[in-house]
């Protein structure tokens, strides 16, 4: 199976990606993870994304398809996939395809987290995230046992750099402006899947787990 899951900051992209990765056995590959570890690494591409990504802003194609096609290449990319964060542009969604193409597959379905930009916003500033394993909880709504501590490992919970409220604000118009078209585009070719993303974590995943398995039966 080979998904990308498509939304706004904080739609659900990487809670529902860990809900499919349950259900179908499927690698996550997420581009902010791949990032924020270069920039943690300070590793060359780390280097060119680090001011990007602190002020909201997207980090250049050939730095994130190079990325990402790199990892997809592992052996555990080839098996199937589930795509958080990219593509983003145009050129993305292109490189991707034809990065599959090379190896004779194709994108199965793409999944539209649908919901509205209050709920974001309120969903970002309560966000805490593993600094160890990058699991994804939720002041609100998806409380850790312990406070700031993370249930599956023990690592220090921490707030992401970019959910400052300013930040927050610039990455909704960016994705407003360079990414919401990709929605048409992959309605266009068939492979679109909108998911209402507004409701409650558990009711988001099973709906986005179901949608797939329809889409495969
Ligand atoms: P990235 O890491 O991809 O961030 P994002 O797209 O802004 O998405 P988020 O990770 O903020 O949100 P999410 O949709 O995964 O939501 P989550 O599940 O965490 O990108 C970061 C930066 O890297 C970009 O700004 C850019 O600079 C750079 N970058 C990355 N990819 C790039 C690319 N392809 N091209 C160029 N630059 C790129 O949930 C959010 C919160 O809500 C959590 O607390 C969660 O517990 C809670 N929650 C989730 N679902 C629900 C629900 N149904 N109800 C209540 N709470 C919920």
């Amino acid at each position: 199976m080979r998904v990308v899951l498509l939304g706004p900051p904080g739609a659900g992209k990487g809670t529902v990606a860990a809900a499919l990765v349950a259900a179908y056995g499927v690698t996550h590959v997420s581009s902010g993870d791949l990032l924020r570890a270069a920039v943690a690494a300070e590793t060359e591409v780390g280097r060119k994304a680090k001011a990007f990504m602190d002020s909201g802003r997207l980090v250049p194609d050939e730095v994130v398809v190079a990325a990402v096609v790199e990892r997809l290449s592992q052996e555990d990319g080839r098996r199937g996939f589930v795509l958080d964060g990219f593509p983003r542009t145009a050129p993305q969604a292109e490189a991707l395809d034809q990065a599959l193409a090379a190896h004779g597959t194709a994108l199965d379905a793409v999944l539209a987290l649908e919901v509205p930009e209050a709920v974001v916003v309120g969903r970002l500033t309560a966000r805490r995230t593993c600094e160890q394993c990058g699991r994804i909880y939720n002041l609100q709504t998806l409380k850790p046992a312990e406070d700031g501590v993370c249930d599956a490992c023990g690592g220090r919970l921490i707030v992401r750099p970019d959910d400052r409220p300013e930040t927050v604000r610039k990455r909704l118009e960016v994705y407003a402006r360079q990414t919401e078209a990709l929605v048409h585009y992959y309605e266009g070719r068939g492979l679109l899947i909108r998911v209402g993303a507004e409701g409650p974590v558990e009711t988001v995943r099973e709906a986005a787990v179901a949608a797939l398995a329809d889409a495969a039966s």
